[in-house]
């Protein structure tokens, strides 16, 4: 099963499982920001998407129910963004998602958890790059109820010791992510901003920076972690480097043949400054793939431009 199946990084999860031969695939995913197209050719290839809410204890029960479920993936969540607008509800959906799952995990409902946690947890960076021992300090509320739930899962661990792990994914991008609205990633947002004749926007200085992977990386990565991680360790999933935001709009607008001015605007409260992974860690449990920033952006930029203004 995979929750937020039909999100960016899920659907990318479920494509990989079943080239990977899973035999049967599970998608809960309530459509917050999830789009079915994105598993327009995993749902040709059997698999069940469940368009409801994994906060609803009574939701997942019925599905597992009908479904022997050996493991899940906890990709549900609601957009960082949305924690400046909802901060309640976003620290309540990353917490009652995961609780829901650890009660059933405790009750033999399925055997192993790989559970998704941000680097947002870490918070701006104390020392660089940032290890696995990094202390937690959650500056929004979407990462606090993130926080919340690894602190949750290591709890059920020492009380009932359920199969559960932690993978800690950097920025993400690649095609899928969501372009629309205020909910949208910086690389989406910058694409769909050009394409539809307006100047990309930097917040703040621009010099706040981030670890971006591109996405297929990332769950390359997790099909390869899962059977080797032990029980309750976690693990970042970065590039161990590091682009400042303005300097990846740059190189959006390079990439889309755009000319004109960059707005500069005001800075996001509690927005993170500075996001360098150290990723000792990931390669010495698996060959490990990073896509170069520039090749992954190429792929990205080619499949925002067939697929903007084509929406069904
Ligand atoms: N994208 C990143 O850069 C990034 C970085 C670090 C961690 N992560 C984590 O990876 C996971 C996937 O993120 P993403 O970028 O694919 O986000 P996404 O928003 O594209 O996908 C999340 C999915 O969860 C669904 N969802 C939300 N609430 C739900 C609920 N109550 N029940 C069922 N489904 C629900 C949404 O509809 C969406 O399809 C998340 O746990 C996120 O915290 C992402």
């Amino acid at each position: 099963m995979v929750t937020g199946g039909a999100g960016f990084i899920g659907s990318h999860l479920v494509d990989k499982l079943l080239a990977e031969g899973a035999r049967q695939v599970i998608v809960i995913d309530n459509m917050f920001l999830g789009n079915e197209a994105n598993l327009s050719d995993a749902l040709n290839k059997g698999t069940i998407l469940y368009k409801d809410d994994a906060e609803l204890a009574s939701s997942l029960k019925y599905i597992f129910e009908r479904h022997p479920i050996d493991i899940v993936f906890n990709a549900a969540t609601k957009a960082l963004n949305y924690s400046f607008i909802n901060p309640s509800n976003a620290f309540d959906t990353n917490v009652k998602v995961i609780l829901n799952l650890l009660e059933l995990q405790r009750q033999k409902a399925f055997k192993t958890l790989c559970h998704f946690s941000t680097s947002e947890v870490y918070g701006t960076a104390v020392y660089e790059p940032m290890d696995e021992k990094h202390p937690i300090y959650p500056t929004t509320t979407y990462a606090a109820g993130k926080a919340a739930a690894d602190i949750a899962l290591q709890s059920y661990i020492h009380m009932f010791d359920v199969d559960a792990f932690i993978v800690r994914p950097f920025n993400n991008y690649g095609p899928r992510q969501n372009y629309k609205g205020y909910l949208a990633g910086v690389i989406p947002i910058t694409i769909w901003r050009i394409l539809n004749g307006m100047a990309p926007e930097v917040h703040g200085t621009g010099k706040q920076t981030r670890d971006f992977i591109y996405v297929l990386d990332t769950v390359d990565a997790i099909i390869k972690l899962y059977g080797k991680m032990s029980v309750g360790d976690s693990v970042n999933i970065s590039t161990d480097g590091q682009f400042a935001i303005k300097d990846v709009i740059k190189k959006v607008a390079e990439g889309m043949g755009y000319k004109g001015k960059i707005l500069y605007k005001e800075a996001r409260k509690s927005d993170v400054q500075c996001h360098n992974a150290s990723n000792a860690k990931v390669k010495s449990m698996i060959e490990y793939r990073l896509t170069p920033f520039n090749i992954g952006l190429q792929e990205t930029l080619a499949w925002y431009r067939k697929h903007i203004g084509n929406e069904p």
